[in-house]
């Protein structure tokens, strides 16, 4: 089977938004009397909001009733789309228009693969939305990557099998999402951090369509 869809994740592929989760969670932890690691921050990319909350609280040894961790993920989503709202085309990563433009112009489906619920106010601002033909996003999905449901939903929008979609994630655990849908996996990043992937590269410069059609 051959390759007929791409599905982006978004936070640390097509845009550099992984760092802004990073300042408005440390901005947190600090607020509550510590910090954390940016190798822990690692773990964080890929996993929902209430999910990194839990282990962010975890790594700073404190607990709180379930309605203040509700306040907490607000306080934290505020300075985050504080950040984004700033956001302009400038921000998309290098290489990522290239390859839309090419995917596009052969006719291969375009996916979001999203676990955030800012996506398409990130999408908008730095106006990556018209390249997309399906948009999942932590809106439409709740289980949080690992879990592959992300991607056969996008898959399912798609109208395509699950084994013809090429998947580009930044995260471990979204690596992870891809593998168990029966997916390709490009790791954009470390290798060390994305080793279980089909193919690590360092951004989305060194991919075109002739790569990601060598993966089948
Ligand atoms: C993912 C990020 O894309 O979205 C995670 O990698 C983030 O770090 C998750 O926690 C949820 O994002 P949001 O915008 O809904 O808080
Ligand atoms: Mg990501």
């Amino acid at each position: 089977m051959g390759l007929e869809a791409c599905l982006f994740d978004l936070d640390g592929v097509l845009v550099d938004t992984a760092k802004y989760h990073y300042l408005a969670w440390k901005q947190l932890a600090n607020s509550l009397g510590f910090d954390f690691s940016e190798e822990e921050n690692e773990q964080l990319k890929g996993i929902s909001r209430v999910e990194s909350l839990r282990k962010i609280l975890a790594w700073g040894g404190v607990d709180f009733p379930q309605e203040r961790q509700d306040e907490l993920a607000v306080l934290k989503n505020g300075w985050y789309v504080e950040m984004i709202s700033e956001m302009t085309a400038n921000e998309v990563l290098p290489g990522s228009i290239k390859l839309l433009e090419e995917l596009k112009s052969n006719h291969i489906k375009i996916g979001l693969g999203s676990a955030s619920k800012n996506a398409k106010l990130i999408l908008d601002n730095t106006g990556l939305t018209p390249y997309f033909d399906a948009l999942v996003d932590g809106n439409i999905v709740n289980k949080s990557k690992p879990d592959p449901a992300v991607f056969l939903k996008g898959a399912e929008l798609l109208n395509v099998d699950p084994k013809s979609c090429v998947v580009f994630e930044d995260a471990s655990a979204g690596v992870e999402a891809a593998l168990r849908a029966e997916m390709k996996a490009i790791g954009i990043g470390a290798e060390k951090d994305l080793g279980k992937a089909h193919l690590v590269v360092s951004d989305l410069t060194h991919i075109d369509l002739k790569t990601i059609q060598n993966l089948f």
